[in-house]
C-alpha cells in the first residue's frame, strides 16, 4: 500500500507543544525517497528551515524548502560534502529488511558508519538514527523491557542497527557528535496483524520523534522505541517520555481487520513468543529456546 500520511496517522507536527522548535535547522535527510521519508517530509517540512535529501533513489516531486543529492551513503567524500553547513543528520538510508550479509555490511553498517564520519569531518553535532525494534527482538513479548536493555537482535539486519547504535556511543564519547537512535517498530503502514497493534507508529509520532531528535538540547547518545501510543506495554518508553514524547495515535484506531485475526506462527515458539516476529524465523533451526534474561555481572568482567 502506498503511505500516506492518512494512512498511518498523519497530522500537524508543529500543533504539538513537545517537539522542539525547529524552524531554523538545516538537515541532511538520508534515505528521503524511501517509504518513511516520504511520510517524514509530509510531515516536517513545515517544521525546518531546509530538507537537504541524500538518496539514491528519486525522492519526487520536491518542495520550496527540499533539495535531492543523488550520492550514495558509502561515498564518504561525497557524503562529506553534502553535510556541510548542516545542523543535523537524519539517517533513515540504508535496507530496512533481512539481507545477504555482504549487502547489510557495505550499506548498513559501513553506511553509517560513513554518517558519522562525514559527520565528524564536516562539523555536525547531530544525529537522529533511523534504528529499529530488531534490535531487541529476541525478548519475550510478556516482558516490557526499557531501551537500556542488553540488545538481543534477531537477523543480520538488527546486527546492523546494534552496530549503528553502538558507533552513536562512540562518536559521542569521541567526537562529541549527539545522537537519538529510534528504534522504530512497524512504520509506513496500517497495523495488518497482532504483532503491528504492538509496534505501530503513526507518521506524525515518528515525526515528532525525529523533531525532539534534531532540537532537544539534552540529548547525548539516547535510545527510544518509535511506537505510537499502543496497548501492548511491550516497551518501556520512558526515556522518550523525558524528552518529551507525547504520542498521540493508536495502532487500534489504524488497523486492518487481519490485524484482529488470530496468528497463525512461522515457527511455533519463536516467531509468537518473540516481539521481533518474523525476523526471528531467518536460519532459525525451529528449536524454542529460553535464554536466561539477566545474569548477574561477574566481578572479573568489571576489572579494566
Ligand atoms: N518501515 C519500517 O517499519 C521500519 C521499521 C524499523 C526501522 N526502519 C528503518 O527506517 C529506515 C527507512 O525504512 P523504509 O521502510 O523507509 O525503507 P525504504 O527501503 O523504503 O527506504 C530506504 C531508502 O534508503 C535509500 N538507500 C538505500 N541504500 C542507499 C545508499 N547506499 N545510499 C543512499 N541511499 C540509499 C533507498 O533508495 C530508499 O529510498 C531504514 O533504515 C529502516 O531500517 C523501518
Amino acid at each position: 500500500m502506498a503511505l500516506s500520511a492518512n494512512s498511518m496517522g498523519g497530522g500537524s507536527v508543529r500543533a504539538q507543544q513537545s517537539a522542539p522548535d525547529s524552524s531554523t535547522k538545516t538537515i541532511v535527510f538520508t534515505g528521503g525517497a524511501g517509504r518513511l521519508g516520504r511520510a517524514l517530509r509530509e510531515e516536517l517540512a513545515c517544521d525546518l528551515a531546509a530538507i537537504r535529501i541524500v538518496d539514491i533513489e528519486d525522492p519526487g516531486p520536491l518542495r520550496e524548502n527540499e533539495s535531492w543529492q543523488r550520492v550514495d551513503i558509502c561515498d564518504l567524500d561525497a557524503l562529506t560534502q553534502c553535510l556541510k553547513g548542516a545542523d543535523a543528520v537524519v539517517h533513515f538510508a540504508g535496507y530496512p529488511n533481512e539481507r545477504a550479509i555482504e549487502d547489510i555490511l557495505r550499506v548498513n553498517v559501513l553506511g553509517t558508519h560513513n554518517i558519522y564520519e562525514a559527520a565528524r569531518r564536516a562539523g555536525v553535532g547531530r544525529v537522529v538514527f533511523g534504528s529499529s525494534n530488531h534490535v531487541v527482538g529476541f525478548y519475550p513479548r510478556d516482558l516490557r523491557v526499557g531501551s537500556d536493555v542488553f540488545m538481543r537482535p534477531d537477523s543480520i539486519y538488527g546486527l546492523s542497527k546494534c552496530w549503528s547504535e553502538l558507533e552513536a556511543g562512540l562518536y559521542y564519547e569521541k567526537a562529541g557528535i549527539t545522537s537519538l537512535n529510534i528504534r522504530i517498530g512497524h512504520a509506513g503502514k496500517p497495523p495488518n496483524d497482532p504483532r503491528a497493534l504492538a509496534v505501530w507508529v503513526s507518521a506524525r509520532d515518528l515525526a515528532q520523534l525525529v523533531l525532539i531528535g534534531i532540537g532537544h538540547p539534552d540529548i547525548e547518545c539516547d535510545t527510544v522505541f518509535g511506537v505510537s501510543e499502543n496497548d501492548s506495554g511491550w516497551w518501556d518508553n520512558s526515556v522518550a517520555t523525558g524528552l518529551g514524547y507525547r504520542p498521540r495515535d493508536r495502532a487500534i484506531d489504524f488497523a486492518l481487520p487481519q490485524a484482529f485475526e488470530p496468528e497463525q506462527p512461522q515457527v511455533p515458539g519463536v516467531t509468537d513468543y518473540f516481539k521481533g516476529g518474523r525476523f526471528c524465523a531467518f536460519n532459525h533451526d525451529s528449536v524454542p529456546r529460553r535464554r536466561r534474561i539477566g545474569r548477574p555481572a561477574s566481578p572479573g568482567h568489571m576489572k579494566d
